[in-house]
């Protein structure tokens, strides 16, 4: 026989017999005394076939007043009770959701398996109710400690049942189930059992007005946790969203600088060489992890306004009025583009302000000194280091040394003096390592992922 259809076979045999077990064991333990009183059958019964409104559940594992009404029939009437209303809630449930023979089945199997093992258990850990109760400080709380051993007892095994059978059909394993349906409720399954380990002890001390009483501590508890569990599944779903959406809003971004690079490749060149060199300025003066990360960004970003220029432009010709105009807009366009991103408003401000000269005869906005961002005047001294020493740069290129000397002269004037000197420390110590081959590095540089992740937030 295929072996498919065997352990298929061997799969409904199991699941009849548990069903046909548990019922005869509950039938052949039954005592008339299990449905006595009335009243407390029908007040268990109805919280176990009404609470269903407050369920929360949280992936495939629920935390449910059905439990807690389940335990208190288990410890409180008896087997029969429990398992007939286990089978009674297994049929109408899978009735109304039209479910297939084989979950049916798997349904019934498991409520009545459920109801008769935890009836067993608090007979072991409990005693039976129904032949006399010792009443004492010690015996109540003996008794209290019983039912909230059945109910965490029964809980476990429930899933224990339920994730064996979703294991068999849909080969999902039971540590990731046990992580992702039951980790999360165990203090919900704690204080449930706390709750109807409260619930039977008040009843067998007090009698069945104060469980009525009490059945409104349990309802309570079952509203506020499953606001609790749906405003942080809530939370989740949205930051999982604000991650989506920033992944995209990068994407973007990335598209027009990887546009950009094939029209101009030296832009890409450029672009990483100066991320490289600011990045190693900015862990140099010791800046914060964060402002590091904005500096870096930034510099990577800093020429993206470029994008609005035509290829005349690009093409560095002999550039008219009109044409110098479109040039000196780039930082503006740069800095609109990108703090359309969420969380990238310090981005935006460096790369805004990177053509800004400390003598305040920069633009876009002519700024002074310490007025201009400390990213601003970094990424102005790398991106003029590098267009005088780069090898596809357009006018004349320099010898390192030669640049080094241009930059002292430039120092007090269009840049930060003080930076300058950090910068050419680096230089000298460091020699043409510190970028590296930079003509590759433009995606690494950028290293999306991660970026994403530090910098935008939920609440941005
Ligand atoms: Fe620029």
């Amino acid at each position: 026989m295929d072996r498919p259809i065997l352990m298929r076979r061997v799969w409904w045999a199991g699941e009849l017999a548990l069903l046909a077990g548990s019922l005869f064991l509950a039938t052949s333990l039954s005592s008339a005394a299990e449905w006595q009183p009335i009243l407390l059958v029908a007040l268990l019964a109805a919280i176990y076939f009404g609470g269903d409104r407050l369920n929360s559940i949280v992936g495939d594992g629920i935390l449910t007043p059905a439990h807690s009404a389940m335990v208190l029939m288990m410890c409180l009437l008896g087997p029969a009770p429990a398992v007939l209303f286990g089978a009674v809630a297994a049929t109408t449930k899978s009735a109304l959701r039209r479910l297939p023979a084989s979950q049916w089945l798997a349904n019934l199997a498991s409520l009545t398996a459920y109801a008769l093992a935890g009836s067993m258990l608090s007979r072991v850990f409990v005693g039976n109710i129904h032949a006399g109760l010792a009443h004492g400080d010690v015996e109540y709380a003996v008794f209290g400690i019983g039912v909230f051993v059945v109910s965490f007892v029964t809980i476990s095994l429930n899933f224990l049942i339920v994730a064996v059978d979703v294991y068999i059909e849909e080969e999902r394993p039971v540590g990731r189930q046990f992580r992702e349906s039951f980790l999360p409720l165990i203090p919900g399954h704690l204080t449930s059992g706390v709750l109807a380990a409260l619930l039977a002890v008040a009843y067998t001390a007090l009698g069945l007005l104060v469980l009525s009483c009490g059945v409104l501590v349990l309802a309570i508890f079952h509203y506020l946790t499953g606001a609790l569990l749906r405003s942080e599944d809530r939370a989740e779903k949205l930051e999982a969203r604000t991650i989506h959406l920033a992944n995209m809003q990068v994407g973007v971004l990335s598209m027009l600088m990887d546009a950009l690079a094939l029209r101009d490749p030296e832009t890409s060149r450029h672009a990483t060489a100066v991320a490289r060199y600011a990045k190693t300025m900015a862990l140099a003066l010791d800046c914060p992890e964060e402002e590091q990360e904005v500096i870096h960004t930034a510099a990577l970003l800093h020429d993206i306004g470029k994008f609005t220029w035509p290829d005349r432009i690009l093409g560095a010709g002999e550039l008219t009025d009109a044409d110098w105009s479109t040039v000196r807009r780039h930082p503006q366009d740069g800095a609109a583009l990108v703090g359309k991103l969420d969380g990238y408003g310090p981005v935006a401000d460096a790369i805004l302000y990177h053509h800004e000269r400390v003598d305040g005869g920069g633009y876009p906005a002519g700024l002074i000194a310490g007025e201009i961002p400390l990213a601003s005047r970094i990424i102005a001294i790398c991106s003029t280091y590098d267009t005088m020493v780069a090898r596809d740069t357009h006018g004349p290129r320099m010898t390192p040394k030669d640049a080094i000397e241009e930059l002292r002269r430039l120092a007090s004037g269009q840049l930060d003096g003080e930076l300058v000197e950090t910068f050419i420390a680096l230089i000298e110590r460091e020699g043409p390592e510190l970028i590296g081959e930079a003509s590759d590095g433009y995606e690494s540089e950028l290293a999306f992922a991660s970026r994403v992740r530090r910098m935008a937030s939920p609440s941005a």
